[in-house]
C-alpha cells in the first residue's frame, strides 16, 4: 500500500550546488534556500561542513547558515563527515546533521578518504557528540546499487552499512543511488535486503536520474512503504566523486507524481517551480525537471 503522506528532503542547495563548476554566489544560495522554505518543504539540506579543498563549492557553509531565514517547522540539516565538521556545524547554528558513508570501499576512499570501517568509527565520534548536544543525525549510504569504481554493489553490503548507521543512532537512513544506475528490479532487491535490517519507517530513498529511472525507482520504494524521498529542485547536481552522475531526481517531478497519486507532501508546486526557475536563471542553465520544461500546464 502507498503511504498517505511523503516527506520530501530537498537536497538541491547541497547535493545540487556542490557540483556546479563555477562558484555559486553565497547570496544566490541563501535566496534559493529562502524560496524553498516558502514552498512548504519541511526539510532543506542547506550545505556541508566538509573540507574546502575537497569541495570548494561548499566553502561558504558558515555564511550560508548565518544568512538564511529559518522558517519555523522547517529543518536545515547539513553534512558532517567528521568531528571537525560537526563542531563547525554546531557553531554555525545547525540543529541537525547528516553523516555519509558508502556501501563500496573505493567510493568511500575517493569521497571521504577512508575505508568503510574507518568511516563508521569517525561517525561514531560524531554520533556521540551529537547525542550530547541533542542534535538529530541522519545517515546516508552511497552506491546502494552501483559504484563508479567497483560496479555492481551487493544488497547485503548496503544492508550491513545501513544497519550499522541505524544501530549507532541515526533516526533515518537515506539510501543513495549515487550514479543513478538502479532500476525497479535492482532497487527492489536492495530495499528488500535493507528492510530486513532496518525498519521501513526509518528508510529514505535518494535517487539520481542518470539513467532516467529515478521516478520508477521511487515508486517501487513507495509501494514497499517508504515515505521519505530525497530530491533536488530543478534536478540540480551530481556528485564531485562520481563522474558523469547527473542530478538527483527533480523535486518538481516528484511532487507532480505524488500529487497524481493523491499523496500529501505539503509542497506548493508553483512556489517550488519559482525556486527552480530562480536558480536556473542565476546559474544560466536549463532545468532538468520535466515538469518545469513542460509548456502545457495542467
Ligand atoms: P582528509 O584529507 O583525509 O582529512 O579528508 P584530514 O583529516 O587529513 O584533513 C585534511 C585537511 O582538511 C586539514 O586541513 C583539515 O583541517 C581539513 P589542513 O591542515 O590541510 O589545512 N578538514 C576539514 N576542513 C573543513 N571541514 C571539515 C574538515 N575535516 C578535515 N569537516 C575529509 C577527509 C572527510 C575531510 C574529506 O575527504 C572531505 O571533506 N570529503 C567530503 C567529500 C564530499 O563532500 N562529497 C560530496 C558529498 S557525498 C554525496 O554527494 C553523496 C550523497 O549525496 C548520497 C548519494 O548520492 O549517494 C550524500
Ligand atoms: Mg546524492
Amino acid at each position: 500500500a502507498l503511504p498517505e503522506r511523503v516527506k520530501i528532503v530537498e537536497v538541491g542547495p547541497r547535493d545540487g550546488l556542490q557540483n556546479e563548476k563555477s562558484i555559486v554566489p553565497t547570496e544566490a544560495k541563501i535566496s534559493l534556500i529562502n524560496m524553498l522554505s516558502e514552498s512548504g518543504l519541511q526539510v532543506i539540506e542547506a550545505t556541508s561542513f566538509v573540507s574546502p579543498k575537497w569541495v570548494p563549492q561548499m566553502a561558504d557553509q558558515m555564511e550560508v547558515m548565518k544568512g538564511i531565514s529559518r522558517k519555523p517547522g522547517v529543518s536545515y540539516p547539513v553534512l558532517t563527515p567528521n568531528l571537525k565538521g560537526f563542531q563547525a556545524a554546531v557553531k554555525a547554528g545547525a540543529a541537525e546533521v547528516a553523516i555519509f558513508g558508502a556501501a563500496s570501499e573505493q567510493f568511500s576512499k575517493k569521497n571521504i578518504n577512508c575505508s568503510v570501517d574507518e568511516s563508521l568509527q569517525r561517525f561514531d565520534e560524531v554520533m556521540k557528540a551529537a547525542k550530547e548536544a541533542g542534535v538529530p543525525v541522519r545517515g546516508y549510504v552511497s552506491c546502494v546499487v552501483g559504484c563508479p569504481y567497483e560496479g555492481k554493489v551487493a544488497p547485503e553490503k548496503v544492508a550491513h552499512v545501513a544497519k550499522r548507521l541505524y544501530s549507532m543512532g541515526c533516526y533515518e537512513i537515506s539510501l543513495g543511488d549515487t550514479i543513478g544506475v538502479g532500476t525497479p528490479g535492482s532497487m527492489t532487491e536492495m530495499l528488500e535486503a535493507v528492510s530486513r535490517e532496518v525498519p521501513v519507517s526509518a528508510l529514505a530513498v535518494h535517487c539520481h536520474d542518470t539513467y532516467g529511472q529515478a521516478l520508477a525507482n521511487i515508486l517501487v520504494a513507495l509501494q514497499m512503504g517508504i515515505s521519505v524521498v530525497d530530491s533536488s529542485v530543478a534536478g540540480l547536481g551530481g556528485c564531485p566523486y562520481a563522474q558523469g552522475a547527473s542530478g538527483n531526481v527533480a523535486t518538481e517531478d516528484v511532487v507532480y507524481m505524488l500529487n497524481g497519486l493523491g499523496i500529501q507532501t505539503g509542497v506548493d508546486l508553483s512556489k517550488l517551480m519559482d525556486a527552480g526557475a530562480f536558480i536556473c536563471r542565476t546559474l544560466n542553465r536549463k532545468t532538468s525537471s520535466k515538469v518545469a520544461q513542460a509548456t502545457c500546464k495542467l
